[in-house]
């Protein structure tokens, strides 16, 4: 019992020790999940359920990394695991419904199975609101932490698992950190696929969109030192890796406030140098921050990605003042299009939201017009959603649903024309392809990605995934290709 309250509750001064903490605490876990397993002569189980964006999809396999190195083994069917955790999103309300959906639908199987383990984590449990929520209507709620807290799931599970020689049976064990300087690193990841993996390079964002919720939920920009990045992707290489996205929530703005002097496009290069690394893909850019070196860099490198995704949310000057965004339509159109002549073949993607306070038909129309006149590979559109806490959701002049639908419609359809164009461009060529999956319709088929992020459809099988192969581009389907392989 000291024990435990020892390792829980001791002070940790530098990332160092922290690891340290962190791996007698995987110890101790796995130790517990032994015994169970010798008792109960069975493997125990853990499912990890991811909501919401890339960000989460890399927490969420550092979360099975931890939980694999405490000897959980992982299982396909949610509601059988012996534990489960939750990787919540919030940034739009429909998001929030989901969750809770899931979560209402486990009350009766915990009722059931009282030794199953539920956590909540991620954006969701940064939110007080929600939080208190959780706690008051799904009191089998076991854990919940927030997104500054996820390289501690050993400590939080060594505290689940012990709950009635330290804090008392029954209780949820809350940790929601509010803001963190600490990024630990070298903590267990379980990769999704062998041959493609997310990278942090930073976390938070400092930005303030007057309807987004995420500054709130993720804290402050910090990012990674270039050597801690490096170093990760070098792993990475070596451990076969062939592609890299590089994670953050305004990539351009790398380098601000570490000691190092270092920008996003020079991080690209050094990128560009680990040996095996044969693509390079980033996420998000801010159109704000986007500099001509970084295009340069860009137009002349044989790895970076032809895809940039570039949010422009709205088209209407009026309405980006508004949401504190820091361009105009103009500005947007001007930086779209240098960023074409410079580098052909790019496919540039976006966000759009429709219904912020106060847009007119005049706005979108102006909207309309950025799409025509940047001519989108892509774009998700999002019905404006309002999150309590950001300066939109007071705004006078929200618009009703029916006026959004309306719009929303005109929005979608347009980009449903231009991006089908687009797409088409490029029928006939031969193009290199990653191959990612077996087709889930046709299994005689794979399923690989262009560097521009289209996916292409062609004969093919399992010894072909993880390959980049030469694939003739026969028929534009939309928004995807059917292919066949010349090499
Ligand atoms: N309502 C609708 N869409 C939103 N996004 C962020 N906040 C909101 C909101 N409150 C969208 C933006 C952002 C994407 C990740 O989610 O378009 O780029
Ligand atoms: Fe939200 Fe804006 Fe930050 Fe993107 S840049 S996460 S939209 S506040």
């Amino acid at each position: 019992m000291t024990d435990y309250c020892d390792i829980i509750d001791i002070k940790t001064n530098t990332d160092e020790e922290e690891l340290e903490r962190q791996r007698r605490c995987i110890g101790i876990v796995k130790g517990l999940v032994k015994e169970r397993s010798d008792r109960e002569g069975r493997d125990i189980t853990y499912h990890v359920t991811t909501f919401g964006c890339q960000m989460n999809a890399r927490d969420s396999e550092k979360l099975s990394g931890i939980l694999e190195q405490c000897g959980f083994l992982y299982e396909d069917d949610e509601l059988a695991a012996d534990l489960v955790i939750y990787n919540t999103c919030t940034v739009r309300d429909n998001a929030n419904q989901k969750f809770f959906g899931h979560l209402g639908s486990l009350g009766a199987i915990k009722k059931r199975r009282p030794d199953m383990i539920v956590g909540v984590c991620g954006c969701l449990s940064q939110e007080k609101s929600a939080r208190e929520k959780i706690l008051a209507s799904y009191p089998f709620v076991d854990l919940v932490f927030g997104t500054h807290n996820v390289f501690d799931l050993a400590r939080l599970l060594v505290m689940v698992l012990t709950r009635e020689v330290t804090k008392g049976k029954g209780s949820t064990v809350t940790q929601v950190w509010e803001a963190t300087d600490r990024i630990v690193e070298d903590m267990p990841v379980k990769r999704n696929y062998t041959f493609k993996s997310g990278v942090n390079i930073m976390f938070g964002c400092n930005n303030f969109c007057s309807y987004c919720i995420v500054p709130y939920v993720r804290g402050r920009e910090r990012s990674r030192t270039s050597d801690d990045i490096i170093g990760e992707i070098s792993r990475l290489a070596a451990d076969g890796v062939k592609e890299v996205m590089l994670l953050g929530q305004n990539v351009n703005s790398y380098g601000r406030g570490l000691d190092e002097k270092i920008t996003f496009a020079q991080l690209l290069q050094k990128v560009e140098k680990v040996d095996g690394i044969d693509r390079i893909r980033f996420m998000t850019s801010h159109p704000k921050d986007l500099s001509d070196e970084l295009i340069d860099v860009m137009a002349a490198s044989k790895k970076i990605c032809r895809h940039i995704h570039l949010p422009l949310q709205s088209g209407s000057t009026r309405i980006l003042e508004s949401m504190n965004r820091h361009y105009t339509k103009e500005q947007y159109i001007d930086l779209a299009l240098r960023i074409r002549d410079r580098i052909p073949d790019i496919a540039i993607t976006t966000d759009i939201i429709t219904g912020y306070p106060g847009e007119t038909d005049a706005d979108i129309d102006d909207t309309i017009d950025v799409i025509e006149k940047v001519a989108f590979d892509g774009a998700f559109t999002f019905i404006y959603s309002k999150r309590a806490g950001t300066p939109a959701a007071s705004m006078p002049d929200q618009v009703s649903a029916d006026v959004v639908k309306v719009n929303f419609d005109r929005v979608l359809a347009k980009v449903q024309e231009i991006s089908t164009k687009q797409a088409a461009r490029i029928e006939g060529r031969v193009m290199d392809v990653l191959v990612e999956d077996i087709n889930r319709q046709d299994p005689s088929l794979v399923t690989g990605r262009l560097s521009n992020n289209l996916n292409v459809h062609f004969p093919g099988d399992q010894s072909l995934i993880g390959k980049i192969v030469d694939v003739k581009l026969n028929e534009c389907k939309g928004f995807y290709y059917i292919g066949e392989r010349i090499r």
